[in-house]
């Protein structure tokens, strides 16, 4: 090993290749404190030609590699298992000035969602995906696990934001495609497909990305209905009168309580309800009337509070955007994330207690997610030794309702075993043979999306 860590000291230099316990262990678990592994060195490239240069060591030496963005993952696929090179990318941070002809940008891996928001902003252009983690994920990782977050409901996810890519395959060629046109038939779209592949096929170095109009005057809504039947009833009014609707978000009673504890935030209304919807509008003009004209009308409302100051706006969406640092605070939970048709979602919220409680009797189900997508958060607190009986069971309820295994974080280590309830024996060998075509030695994330 010490052959590869010299090759790598000659190529980073010697700050970057870190040896050291005490320097490796923030690289070496994950946010959510569940997954855990040791690297054997971190490496820390510059820019493309040393993550090339990197990569083709890792290859001469049969070493496998970890790749690494902002470590804000939450299916294991940053983190190593034992043994391989973790190559983080957070020093590739090369921001190109916008082109608002374009309306597009070109970044590095490394450059956060919130450096990416504050970049494109003074231009009145914007970032289609946004969420909470945005100070500290990275745009390559988000590219990689083709990340989703709070406004999906108006943009789309990460795929559907990017025109133009480049990355290092295993072998250490570059491949790059950042002229970001409108329209290129000219083949299959590498672009489109290392979008989600979670650093399986190539390591992306940069990223060319369409911007969206910045919206300045937003409202938000927080609205109390009955449960998750009375949430898609406000979603379809929602969708049908607002058309500057640019967020749809659900929690339930156990999540207000959870994270108005952590945050001593609170409550929002006089009564308590089982379930709650976070609208938001965003416009050039407020778009407070349009949003208080929809809720005026639907009968799912049992109680509203509206804002649209910043302050209020940002106090509102505490309630949604603190669960998961609420969760975590309460113990280390089973992270799931899935979704189904939104026609089956109030029946995957209805049987998700029993699911739970049938394998980890203790276990505390906090539910809560993007409405608009019929994704669901589920993240169980307290299920002791249970984690994968209860991801076992859940995952086959979701799939039992013709739904995804993981609808925005990824497959990662955490649901490798079930990919197969999401996808066909002849869906997984394709994946296999695209692996194979471009990993033929398997160096890069082994043991992520695809089991080994
Ligand atoms: C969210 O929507 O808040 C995230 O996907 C994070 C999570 O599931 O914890
Ligand atoms: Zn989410």
């Amino acid at each position: 090993m010490s052959d590869l860590t010299d090759r790598l000291t000659g190529i980073v230099g010697p700050s970057h290749v870190l040896v050291d316990a005490d320097l490796k262990a923030p690289y070496e678990t994950d946010w959510t404190r569940r997954f855990t592994g040791e690297a054997c060195c971190v490496v820390r490239p510059a820019d493309t030609a040393e993550v090339a240069a990197v990569v083709r060591a890792c290859a001469d030496a049969g070493v496998a590699i970890t790749v690494q963005g902002g470590n804000t993952g939450l299916v294991g696929a940053g983190v190593p298992a034992g043994g391989e090179v973790l190559l983080s990318l957070g020093r590739l941070t090369d921001t190109e000035p916008v082109d608002t002809v374009e309306a597009q940008v070109t970044v590095g891996a490394g450059v956060t969602l919130e450096k990416l928001q504050q970049h494109a902003r003074p231009h009145g252009l914007d970032v289609g995906v946004d969420l909470a983690a945005r100070s500290a994920a990275t745009i390559g990782g988000l590219v990689a696990t083709n990340a989703g977050g709070i406004r999906v409901v108006r943009y789309g996810s990460m795929r559907e934001q990017l025109t133009g890519i480049e990355a290092v395959l295993a072998d250490g060629t570059v491949v790059s495609r950042l002229v970001g046109l409108a329209k290129d038939n000219t083949g299959y779209d590498l672009t489109q497909l290392l979008a989600g592949s979670e650093g399986t096929l190539a390591v992306i170095t940069k990223v060319r990305l369409r911007l969206v109009p910045l919206l300045p005057a937003r409202a938000v809504a927080l609205v109390a209905v009955d449960g998750v039947p009375g949430a898609l009833e406000l979603l379809a009014a929602a969708r049908a009168g607002l058309p500057s609707l640019s967020a749809a978000e659900l929690f339930l009673a156990e999540g207000l309580e959870l994270v108005r504890g952590h945050g001593r935030l609170a409550a929002p209304f006089a009564d308590e309800h089982p379930a709650y919807v976070v609208l938001e509008c965003a416009a050039r003009t407020d778009p407070t009337d349009e949003l208080l004209e929809v809720l005026g009308v639907s009968e799912a409302v049992r109680d509203a509070t509206v804002a649209s100051d910043a302050a209020g706006v940002a106090k509102l969406w505490a309630y949604r955007e603190t669960h998961t640092e609420a969760i975590s605070a309460a113990g280390v939970p089973v992270k799931l994330d899935v979704s189904v048709p939104l026609r089956e979602l109030a029946g995957l919220v209805a049987d998700l207690p029993a699911t739970v409680a049938a394998v980890a009797p203790a276990a505390r189900p906090i539910l809560f997610g993007h409405l608009g997508e019929g994704n669901l958060h589920v993240n169980v607190l307290d299920a002791g030794p249970h984690a994968e009986q209860v991801t076992d069971a859940v995952l086959h309820l979701v799939a039992r309702r013709r739904g995804s295994i993981s609808s925005e974080h990824g497959v990662g280590r955490a649901k490798a075993r079930w990919l197969s309830l999401s996808r066909s024996d002849a869906e997984v060998a394709a994946m296999r043979r695209i692996k194979a075509a471009l990993d033929p030695a398997g160096t890069l994330n082994p043991g992520v999306l695809l089991e080994d």
